[in-house]
């Protein structure tokens, strides 16, 4: 396919993920609305060599497609990264996102197994009583930095509870996962890009060995935790091996903590800058929550985008790729096309339906932590609602500089 990408759009700079919001939102209706998906060069990395580009998948019919069809367009050759990372990357960001089938299904089939009825009972109770604690805090102290006092707190709290990490080791875990997720955020990364490599490759080695140590206690001693149930035989007489459940915790921490806790805080700003949409769910919180969940997961998109890649030569929704070639499915673009949303820029919590592809496309990737997720942000509203009903962010979202995760660092906020 021809390679063409339009002036004055570069996805790869990091100028552009600097621009005001609505400016890439516009770019990306520019994408959408092109004969086939640009391409874009890769970029520059001190510790691995760029390689031969990317096409970026906008429309939501290409998205769906590919997400649809893993054996054409598969994730094993790097889903979180654009440059193929070198092996010893992979040991430690290389979980099941990054998998295919047969290796893909039998981790996925562990974890799954491993959240058994009772184990998502324990974390729904635990949802309840960590939001209730944080809102207690939040009244006590009046306003503040919504994302340190509310939205990084619940999701902190979860993944680690259920791991069965101590709370002497959240900061372990906060600090760490910002680092992975930094993209080139100088809060949280050097500006040098040799010392980033470095660091993530720190922040990897400290969250593996967190585990990898627990997991060696719990094969011995199981408590009622994930850790151990990963780690010990299943009833097919699975488990994980310690590499695996390293790997796998890393991805727990940064699919699973992260995403939330944007979900949360875009949550609050979205509900502020909407204040008709505000009063709606203040008016009936039960009946206007599910669908309040959704369009702050449409509308904010935490996770930009997943890269595939294609197995052969082949065609999708009559563009063709070559074997080898990248695709960047870009979902804050596709849960903005106007084919399938009215209005799409419109924060609207009633919309109905809203096939958003925020959590991925139909396929086997779909992210195993949507029912957690949508959770944790009910009932975070919930409770802040009910107890402190004049919350709202006091000032703008500051943004995280990424092109990968869209991250609020600090949003002011009072009762
Ligand atoms: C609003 C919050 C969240 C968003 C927006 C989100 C988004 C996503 C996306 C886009 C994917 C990739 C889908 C694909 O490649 O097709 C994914 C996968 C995944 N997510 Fe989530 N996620 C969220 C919360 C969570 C939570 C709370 C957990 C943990 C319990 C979690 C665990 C995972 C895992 C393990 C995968 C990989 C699944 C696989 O490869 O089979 N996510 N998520």
């Amino acid at each position: 396919m021809e390679k063409t990408r339009p002036d004055g759009i570069d996805l790869t700079e990091w100028d552009f993920w600097a621009r005001p919001l609505d400016e890439r939102h516009a770019a990306f209706r520019t994408l959408r609305y092109l004969p086939r998906p640009a391409f874009f060069r890769e970029p520059e990395l001190s510790f691995v060599p760029a390689g031969p580009g990317y096409y970026a998948l906008t429309t939501h019919a290409d998205v769906v497609e590919a997400s649809r069809r893993p054996a054409d367009f598969c994730s094993g050759q790097g889903a979180i990264n654009i440059n193929d990372m070198p092996a010893d990357l992979g040991e430690y960001f290389g979980s099941m996102i990054n998998m295919d089938d047969p290796r893909h299904a039998k981790i996925r089939r562990i974890v799954s197994r491993a959240f058994s009825p009772r184990m998502i009972q324990r974390f729904e109770d635990q949802v309840q009583a960590v939001a209730e604690q944080v809102v207690e805090e939040v009244l006590a102290k009046g306003g503040g930095d919504f994302v340190t006092d509310v939205a990084a707190r619940l999701p902190l709290k979860i993944i680690c509870d259920l791991m069965g990490i101590d709370e002497a080791h959240y900061k372990t875990v906060f600090d760490n996962s910002n680092i992975i997720l930094a993209g080139a955020d100088t809060e949280f990364v050097s500006e040098e890009a040799d010392q980033v490599a470095l660091q993530l490759l720190e922040a990897g080695q400290t969250l593996k060995d967190l585990v990898e140590e627990l997991g060696r206690r719990r094969r011995g001693e199981p408590t009622g935790d994930l850790t151990s149930a990963l780690v010990n035989a299943n009833i097919d007489g699975e488990s994980l091996t310690d590499q695996e459940l390293g790997s796998f915790f890393i991805l727990l921490v940064v699919a699973g903590n992260e995403t939330t806790r944007n979900a949360i805080a875009h949550g609050l700003h979205l509900l502020t800058r909407y204040p008709e949409q505000r009063e709606l769910i203040a008016s009936d919180f039960e009946r206007y929550v599910p669908g309040a969940v959704e369009e702050i997961v449409r509308y904010a998109s935490p996770v930009i985008w997943m890269r595939r890649t294609a197995t052969r030569d082949t065609e999708l929704n009559g563009h063709e790729f070559t074997a080898g070639d990248k695709l960047l499915l870009y979902y804050w673009s596709a849960n903005r096309d106007e084919t399938v949303f009215t209005d799409p820029d419109v924060f609207d919590i009633t919309r109905d339906p809203n096939p958003h592809v925020g959590f991925g496309g139909p396929g086997p990737h779909f992210c195993l932590g949507a029912h957690l997720a949508r959770r944790e942000i009910t009932v975070m509203f919930r409770e802040l609602f009910r107890r402190a009903p004049g919350v709202r962010a006091t000032g703008e979202p500051d943004r995280l500089l990424s092109n990968f995760i869209n991250g609020i660092k600090h949003l002011p906020y009072a009762i």
